[in-house]
């Protein structure tokens, strides 16, 4: 099921999904955690601080990284994850993934990217799979870095960005020409394999995407649909995010009316 869950801020719903991560990593101390980037998952990322020594075991994978940045380059989605992540939550950066990081050379060789993908989905394998992925959604109705027209059973390879996303990214480097024109992310398939996906969106500017995700038609030119096909996902938005919900009012009434014993 989809479980639609409205927060009066972006910090409310971080708390709350910090507390469903804790309880997993209570239950499981090297669980392992899909780690999104982007704005939408910082509030969770500050809501694990106080619980840094948790966590000590945890295991990552990211979702996704741009292809041709330098290596080290601020605005990877290595340099990300370790920024953002693994040093303010104290995590072992030994237990923590990003596609293709296991190129030494980096990822600006060809050759090198072919399997990057086919042996990053070895790597979630051989960790047993990811048990809680966290999602954002971009304008383009894309998780991870799968735009439309992503099949639903893609796996982690390279694709090419939209302009759309290059536009949206660009504010985080100095010009618009910088932001890579391809990336490497988990496919949908990978997604949908995660044990329980977590979709977090805040203001005004998600409402359309999250409410075609949501409730809109499944099909690939709206990846994020793909989580309607998931058994077991929780969405996370504001008040502004959630404003195009055409079920926002029984969303409500069912999250008030929630037995306690249920968990997220
Ligand atoms: C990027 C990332 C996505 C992220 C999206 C939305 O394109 N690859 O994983 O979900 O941006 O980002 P934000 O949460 O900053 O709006």
């Amino acid at each position: 099921m989809t479980e639609v869950i409205i927060v009066p801020s972006p910090a409310a719903g971080g708390v709350l999904v910090a507390e469903a991560i804790v309880a997993l990593v209570r239950r499981r101390a090297d669980a392992v955690l899909g780690l999104a980037t982007g704005s939408s998952p910082l509030p969770v990322y500050t809501a694990l601080r106080p619980h840094a020594a948790l966590l000590r075991d945890v295991r990552g994978f990211a979702l996704d990284e741009y292809v041709g940045l330098p290596a080290g380059h601020p605005e990877s989605y290595r340099a990300v994850i370790e920024r953002e992540v693994v040093v303010p939550l104290g995590l072992d950066p030994a237990r923590v993934r990003v596609p293709g990081d296991d190129l030494a050379e980096g990822l600006g060789y060809e050759a090198s990217l072919a399997d990057a993908g086919d042996r990053y989905e070895a790597a979630i394998a051989a960790a047993g799979g990811v048990d809680l992925q966290l999602l954002g959604i971009g304008a383009t109705g894309h998780i991870g870095f799968n735009e439309p027209g992503s099949s639903f059973a893609s796996r982690t390879r390279v694709k090419t960005l939209t302009e759309q996303t290059r536009r949206d990214n660009a504010r985080f480097f100095a010009a618009p020409d910088e932001v890579p024109l391809h990336c490497i992310t988990q496919g949908l398939g990978t997604i949908l394999a995660a044990r329980h996906l977590v979709l977090l969106a805040f203001g005004a500017a998600k409402a359309a995407a999250l409410a075609a995700a949501v409730e809109g038609p499944v099909t690939s030119s709206l990846p994020g649909s793909a989580i309607q096909l998931h058994g077991r996902v929780t969405v996370v938005v504001d008040e502004a995010a959630a404003s195009a919900l055409r079920f926002a009012d029984y969303y409500r009434h069912a999250w008030v009316h929630k037995p306690a014993w249920q968990g997220l």
